[in-house]
């Protein structure tokens, strides 16, 4: 077992779990075609967030399989796991409005899904297991930036539960001496998002000449962090991170809502008279934010600019209806409905 951050590690065989949502099928697409001699195992719950299409473009690659299965049921994790020689969760419940209206499920696969994984680690000696969590354990930020030793102060059920997660990954490392590593990203967005999601949301509403649902004043701030370069960021903590540790993965791009909102209206040329500011989220967290010195010192850095990242997305989102649209009836506009009927009303 190799437990110190200057050597290498390079993974023959990964077990993505969670990789047909947004951000582990950007991981997947990237690992594949980044290394020729990778393996990669996809298990997949399939919740209303997972999607094949995200993929279809490794779907033919004889390096991939994909297994359907749910990370809090260890006959699904384990037969899924004993071939693998890492493991990469990014399954779990991501959404905080939803945990607003129902919190169980978070509970179920952020904390008792992270509980089932971490056993399975154990119990078969898989040699490395990073686990992808979120800057939203810190809670709200006023000023600063969080490092990786500041406390958990979670707010809302989601990020309590990815608190709750992260609290049993340290547990393993200190009591079991689990090889385990932990990254803490910032808020993530690019093509394949699931439109719930601000930037995802935003630009289909648009795209729809729908209302925009701007929370409150619009003036709360996030991090903005590229999808790709959150997957390369995960993969040098994979290879290079120090077992035990957690690792800040931030964009640098701090921007207030109304702000980011505004220049996708100007990407999709529609008007600001599509915005509709509403009733805000409870509990809203006002800024988060990273100090991701820890990271950049892997030699991790983000690649794309906000800007840019932000153009490529919209042109995906216009040039990919048929991914998106088709994904707005069903299960979604029954969530819309609970979640902004009686805001937008
Ligand atoms: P997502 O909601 O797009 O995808 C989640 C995936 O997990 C889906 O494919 C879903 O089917 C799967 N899944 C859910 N429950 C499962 C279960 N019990 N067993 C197996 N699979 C299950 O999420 P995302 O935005 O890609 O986020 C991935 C990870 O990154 C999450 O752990 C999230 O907390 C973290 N994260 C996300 C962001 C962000 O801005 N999206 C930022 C920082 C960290
Ligand atoms: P979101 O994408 O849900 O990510 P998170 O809450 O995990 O940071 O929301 C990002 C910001 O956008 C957050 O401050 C809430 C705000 N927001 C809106 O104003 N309107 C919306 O419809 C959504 C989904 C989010």
């Amino acid at each position: 077992m190799s437990n110190t951050a200057s050597e290498t590690f390079t993974p023959r065989h990964v077990l993505v779990t969670g990789g047909a949502g947004f951000i582990g099928s950007a991981y997947v697409r990237r690992a594949l075609a980044r290394y020729p001699d990778l393996r990669v195992t996809v298990l997949d719950k399939l919740t209303y967030a997972g999607n094949p299409q995200n993929l279809a473009p490794v779907a033919h690659d004889p390096r991939y399989r994909f297994v359907q299965g749910d990370i809090a049921r260890r006959d699904d994790v384990l037969p899924a796991l004993r071939d693998c020689d890492a493991l990469v969760n990014f399954a779990a419940e991501t959404h905080v409005d939803r945990s607003i209206l129902d919190a169980g499920a978070f509970v179920t696969t952020d904390v008792y899904g992270s509980l089932v994984l971490l056993e399975a680690v154990k119990e078969l000696g898989t040699p490395r297991a990073l686990f992808v969590s979120t800057d939203e354990v810190y809670g709200d930020v006023e000023e600063g930036a969080s490092v990786e030793t500041d406390p958990f102060a979670p707010r809302s059920p989601y990020a309590a539960s990815k608190a709750g997660g992260e609290l049993l990954v340290r547990a393993y490392r200190i009591t079991h001496g689990l090889p385990v590593l932990t990254t803490r990203g910032s808020n993530t967005f690019g093509p394949y998002h699931y439109p719930e999601k601000l930037i995802p949301l935003m630009i289909t509403n648009a795209l729809d000449e729908q209302p925009l649902p701007v929370y409150g004043d619009g003036r709360q701030r996030r991090d903005w962090l590229y999808a790709d370069d959150h997957a390369a960021g995960i993969d040098v903590v994979l290879r290079r991170g120090t077992p035990g540790e957690a690792y800040n993965l931030g964009g640098g791009n701090e921007r207030e809502n109304i702000d980011v909102v505004r220049r996708i209206l100007e990407l999709t040329g529609k008007p600001e008279s599509l915005i509709q500011h509403v009733q805000d989220r409870p509990g809203h967290d006002r800024r988060y934010a990273l100090d991701c010195a820890k990271a950049h010192a892997l030699g991790w850095r983000p690649a794309m600019s906000f800007e840019k990242a932000l153009e490529e997305t919209v042109r995906w989102y216009q040039q990919h209806e048929d991914w998106w649209h088709p994904l707005k009836g069903g299960e979604y506009a029954a969530y819309y409905k609970q979640q902004y009927a009686a805001r937008l009303a």
